[in-house]
């Protein structure tokens, strides 16, 4: 005898979610000569969460010399205990910094490879074969630490002192530290100089080979084809991205580094699409106005 009771539907996988995490208050705010207060970070990353996102790179853990506005990211860490659901992601450049970073209970780093030993050697002050050799440290104690790394490719299609890298590099460097392991491989174009051409090419051959799952982009809108590299990515099946919140962003280390592509930008393309993030734009716009007026005495695009 037939059952009344409907068949349970099995859920299918949201094939349409994008992911979107913003780097603002790192790339975004280690960019700005204003410096803000921990207890100003913390109120833009509020407003990020508040706006709905799930994934903040939240600050990092380098050296207070060389980066000013990250310093007191523990203060900001203490300030945000209440959001065990999002990924609150901190940058570490080196061991010293995995190590600063999980005593302040930091659950997710982001560790820094390099396309190029020029770029490797001025954001870290090592070779492109040091920083991979760390990653795989950290890797190892991550793993017995309980803690979610994403190994970002730095300069992936340009660096600003070695000039363009090759991508079978890149191609290298993904295998290599996804077969290690790593939680997520993000690729970044970190001066904002790849076209979407490029993008496409990488993007395609990257998720062909290992898939979309763990792998993410990163782009600089330097030269205005931010949203262009995004959807070329996007069309090559690349399901996550770093964002930064009212286009704050760029790099003290790589000259002629811009803001990142902007996260109200990027979320409005997707959602207009019919892609899904998650995320309410009102809040977004709010958060976006509140990183304005926080910056303000720097800020430049309106
Ligand atoms: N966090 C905090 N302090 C750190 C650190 C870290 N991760 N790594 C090193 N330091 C400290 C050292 O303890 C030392 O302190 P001291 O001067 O009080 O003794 C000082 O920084 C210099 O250490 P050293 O090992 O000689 O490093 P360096 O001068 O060669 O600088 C880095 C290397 C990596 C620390 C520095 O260049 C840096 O923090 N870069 C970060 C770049 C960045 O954030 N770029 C943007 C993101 S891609
Ligand atoms: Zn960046």
């Amino acid at each position: 005898m037939q059952s009344s009771q409907p068949a349970k539907v099995q859920q299918a996988p949201h094939r349409n979610r994008v992911t979107i995490n913003d780097v603002g208050p790192r790339d975004g705010l280690q960019s700005q000569s204003k410096i803000l207060l921990p207890t100003e970070r913390v109120q833009l990353i509020r407003a990020l969460l508040a706006a709905g996102m799930d994934h903040v790179e939240v600050g990092a853990f380098v050296s207070p010399k060389a980066v000013p506005a990250m310093a007191g990211t523990d203060e900001v860490l203490a300030g945000l205990t209440n959001f065990n659901d999002a990924v609150l992601t901190v940058l570490v450049p080196n061991l010293k910094g995995y190590e600063l970073a999980t005593a302040a209970g930091v659950k997710s780093v982001c560790m820094v490879l390099y396309g190029s030993d020029g770029m490797a050697q001025a954001n870290a002050r090592m070779s492109r074969e040091q920083a991979e050799a760390v990653t795989t440290e950290i890797l190892i104690r991550a793993r017995a630490d309980g803690v979610r790394v994403t190994s970002a490719v730095a300069v992936a299609f340009e660096c600003p002192f070695d000039g363009p890298v090759d991508p079978s590099l890149v191609r290298d460097i993904t295998g290599h530290f996804l077969e290690l392991g790593t939680d997520e491989l993000c690729i970044a174009d970190t001066i904002g100089v790849a076209n979407p051409q490029q993008v496409r090419a990488l993007a395609a051959s990257l998720v062909d080979q290992h898939g979309a799952d763990r792998l993410s982009c990163h782009f600089h809108d330097t030269r205005a084809l931010g949203v262009a590299n995004v959807f070329a990515a996007l069309e090559s099946g690349i399901r996550k991205f770093d964002t930064s919140i009212a286009g704050l962003g760029g790099c003290p280390f790589a000259p002629g580094a811009s803001g990142n592509v902007a996260t109200e930008d990027v979320v409005l393309m997707l959602e207009r699409i019919g892609y899904d993030t998650g995320i309410d734009l009102d809040g977004l716009m709010r958060a976006s106005e509140l990183a304005k007026n926080l910056c303000r005495s720097e800020f430049i695009r309106e």
